[in-house]
């Protein structure tokens, strides 16, 4: 598995732009729209603003609806939600290695000009001049999606209104000239020429560079993680554990190196189809309908499609695919069979179950990793490969959950 770290790592990140934008099967475009008009704003340092606009909001995941709903129709009532994303967020991107200095453009993005922002209430000069521009571009989408076919005359007064409260003048005079430029301002308004748009921004933009003999590739995949877990409070830490005790058996099976860490990956991405399923039916506290059902069954394919947009990670998604695929046939989405069936999706299985069983769940206590484990033998041969249990007992027996 030969991977360029660059490169992977930022199709990992566009593509976690793009889904966290998913609301009820469309893409509301908010990141990729920010990273555009970023992009047409920016006076220096361009790849650390420009990656901090694609994932500025990533620490707003948890909110139940999107970010832009909230900021479209503000109400004091919801702004404890919103205080923390900042944070939340550079805590997420300074996790990804070369990324440090974007994490503090994110944490700064909701400051403003005149000192009345959050999470800090920092003045004017002090803001960062990357938060700076986000801070213009996200008031931009804003007014996008508040104001039905705004016209450009009403936003350039919008701005021109916000001048030396929100962001500079001479940031807002900038993003002016930029609007007015040939169609741009009637192009980005409508969706459809988001993807053709960004391609373009993108293309102007220098990936940031990741210094050698560092598992970029590993640290991006497990803040990913992070963020499919936390649409799920119940879910905290599942795909990360997933991952370790995926690998803790591929080792223990004396896989190669590089099956070991494509099962390692697979299992930190999983479960990524599930940032496009709606939250109300993700954490329902009660039983789901039959077709509520359906629709969480549905995450393995949408984690195909989203992992199609990465290729460099093609080779993770037969792995993260069958992860639903029972050994005798049972499981979803195509009832393959035993062999049928890649050996990583089968150790993924085993794993998965057994952090479901062991972990919180609103309608039950969580199992110990004992109990677990007589659960997962007794339906060795049936949901689980027998060979795999074997390895998999004895490891995840001695856990301490
Ligand atoms: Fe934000
Ligand atoms: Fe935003
Ligand atoms: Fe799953």
């Amino acid at each position: 598995m030969k991977l360029y770290p660059t490169k992977t790592v930022d199709e990992i990140l566009t593509t976690l732009s793009y889904i966290i934008d998913i609301e009820n099967s469309r893409n509301l475009y908010h990141h990729w729209r920010v990273a555009i008009l970023t992009q047409k704003i920016l006076v220096s340092d361009k790849s650390t603003t420009f990656y901090a606009a694609l994932l500025h909001d990533l620490g707003s995941i948890g909110l139940p609806h999107h970010i832009i709903h909230y900021l479209i129709k503000p109400n004091p009532k919801n702004i404890n939600l919103l205080l923390s994303h900042p944070i939340i967020g550079s805590q997420l991107i300074s996790l990804i290695p070369s990324m440090e200095k974007s994490a503090q453009i994110v944490l700064n993005h909701h400051e403003t000009f005149d000192g009345k922002g959050y999470p800090t209430a920092k003045k004017a000069k002090d803001i960062p001049e990357g938060s700076q521009i986000i801070r213009l571009a996200d008031f931009i989408d804003i007014w996008i999606n508040k104001k039905k076919n705004i016209t450009l005359a009403e936003i350039v007064k919008k701005i021109k209104g916000s001048e030396n409260k929100e962001f500079s003048h001479s940031l807002g005079e900038k993003a002016i000239g930029e609007l007015r430029k040939k169609n741009f301002f009637y192009s980005i308004v409508n969706n459809k020429n988001i993807p053709n748009l960004f391609k373009e921004s993108k293309s102007k933009i220098y990936p940031f560079k990741i210094k050698r003999g560092i598992d970029a590739i590993g640290l991006t995949l497990e803040v990913v993680a992070q963020s499919i877990d936390m649409r799920q409070p119940f879910s905290a830490g599942h795909s990360l554990r997933v991952s370790c005790y995926a690998m803790a058996i591929a080792l223990a099976m004396k896989l190669e190196h590089d099956e070991v860490t494509k099962i390692k990956w697979a299992g930190l991405i999983h479960d990524i189809g599930k940032l496009t399923i709606p939250k109300n039916i993700l954490n329902k506290p009660t039983t789901l309908t039959k077709k509520e059902f359906q629709r969480v069954t549905q995450h393995v394919l949408m984690t195909e499609k989203i992992l199609r947009m990465a290729p460099s990670l093609e080779e993770l998604i037969p792995i993260a695919f069958y992860h639903h695929e029972h050994f005798n046939g049972k499981g979803y989405p195509y009832g393959l069979k035993k062999e049928n069936i890649p050996l990583g999706a089968r150790i993924l299985c085993i794993c998965d179950a057994f952090d479901a069983m062991t972990s919180n769940r609103p309608y039950r206590p969580p199992l110990s990793p004992w109990i677990a484990c007589e659960k997962i033998k007794a339906l060795s041969g049936k949901q689980f490969d027998p060979e795999i249990v074997k390895y998999a007992i004895p490891i995840l027996k001695s856990l301490g959950v």
